[in-house]
């Protein structure tokens, strides 16, 4: 399966199948003269043989390839990582024509992509991710960047990548917790963006908890077409468009800061959804009925249906409001107004605070 992403002369293909790391040469070499394939990984990606599988392949298509490995974890999205890659980048004399193959989750996708973005001006660089997340999100629309050490992802950039290439095989080996996170934002999609998503997923329940390779394969394949839709129409999130990828979005923040960013990105971004999903009840903007539809998937599924009971809410709607950019002290929230369908809509906190109160 393909997904294109059409960005005149930025535009890519997604490349989707199960057992298909091995493709990754014959798609680079596409783009040849390519001088060195820089493959970057972390330390627990590394132990499942997946870059080294990438970068013989790549050898096989007669391109150099070296594997660079970094410890796995939100801490590697830092200055002290990116600086470090880009020493080693000039002491192997890499040029222009070297490509930087991401080959792991978001923390690898968005460090990668940021370092290619930024060494020689720019180097091209090509995704390949290994966990749910990444697969679905964050590999797909050119934004990279790193953390600072207090405000996650505030140094970046957007860069494309060549192309993107999903292996669903590798999601076999993700920690249960991680693929719930991913599954938090697959049903993100469905949601707020596409009924046929949802209904898709509330058939598939039995075989997405265990990881059907078919089903990750069309639930994937989905979602990066949904974001693909949206990225070609907004690519650098100014046409109100784009935003929309952002629902749940706003609560999920303030739970990752209070948990200390303990709780998973996704699973957080579930919990917003249902908080999201709550408020738009509160406004008239879904009924009853659909809020349960909602709550129900995301059981069967095993994710966060409420706002976490070990965070205060009033707690968490004042947070939301001091670390946002408010307007005339009303936050915009991305609300479902129906099945597959969102908006942004402006709030007080008095409102949201009613809204998730019961
Ligand atoms: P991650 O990259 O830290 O991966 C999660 C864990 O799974 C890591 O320990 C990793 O080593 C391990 N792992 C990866 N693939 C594996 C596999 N196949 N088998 C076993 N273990 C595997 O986290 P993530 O959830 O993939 O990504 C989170 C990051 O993505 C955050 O930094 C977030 O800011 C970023 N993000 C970026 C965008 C974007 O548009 N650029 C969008 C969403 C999230
Ligand atoms: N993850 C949101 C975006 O890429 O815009």
């Amino acid at each position: 399966m393909s997904v294109h992403v059409s960005l005149g002369s930025r535009s890519y293909d997604i490349h989707i199948g199960t057992g298909n790391l091995s493709d990754a040469g014959t798609l680079l070499a596409a783009f040849k003269p390519v001088s060195l394939a820089v493959v970057l990984t972390d330390t627990n990606v590394q132990s499942f043989g997946y870059a080294q599988r990438v970068a013989a392949s790549i050898a096989d298509a007669g391109i150099n390839a070296r594997v660079l490995s970094v410890s796995a974890g939100e801490a590697s999205k830092s200055i002290e990582t990116a600086d470090s890659l880009w020493q080693t980048l000039l002491e192997d004399g890499t040029d222009r024509k070297a490509v930087l193959v991401a080959v792991g989750g978001g923390v690898i996708g968005d460090l990668g992509g940021f370092v290619a973005a930024t060494f020689a001006r720019g180097i091209r660089f090509f995704q390949i991710p290994t966990t749910l997340l990444a697969q679905v999100d964050s590999s797909v629309g050119g934004k990279v960047g790193i953390d600072l050490p207090k405000a996650k992802n505030m140094v970046g950039a957007f860069h494309q990548p060549l192309a993107v290439l999903i292996d669903t095989q590798t999601l076999q080996t993700l920690p249960e917790e991680q693929y719930r996170s991913g599954l938090g934002e697959v049903v993100k999609y469905g949601e707020s963006l596409d009924a046929g998503l949802f209904e898709y997923l509330e058939s598939g329940v039995e075989k997405i908890n265990r990881r059907d390779n078919d089903v990750l394969q069309k639930i994937v394949a989905g979602c990066c077409r949904i974001k693909a839709d949206i990225v070609a129409e907004d690519e650098y999130e100014t046409a109100g468009r784009r935003i929309l990828l952002n629902y749940g979005h706003t609560f999920a923040h303030s739970f990752e800061i209070m948990s200390g960013y303990t709780l998973l990105h996704g699973l957080a971004v579930s919990a917003g959804s249902i908080c999201a999903a709550k408020l738009a009840l509160k406004l008239n903007l879904i009924d009853a009925a659909l809020l349960r539809r909602f709550i129900h998937l995301h059981q069967a599924l095993h994710l966060p249906a409420e706002t976490p009971e070990r965070y205060a809410r009033k707690e968490a709607v004042a947070l939301m409001y001091s670390d946002k950019k408010t307007e005339f002290g009303e936050l915009h929230f991305v609300l479902p107004t129906g099945l597959g369908q969102c908006k942004t809509v402006k709030c007080t906190p008095q409102t949201v605070l009613d809204s998730v109160a019961e």
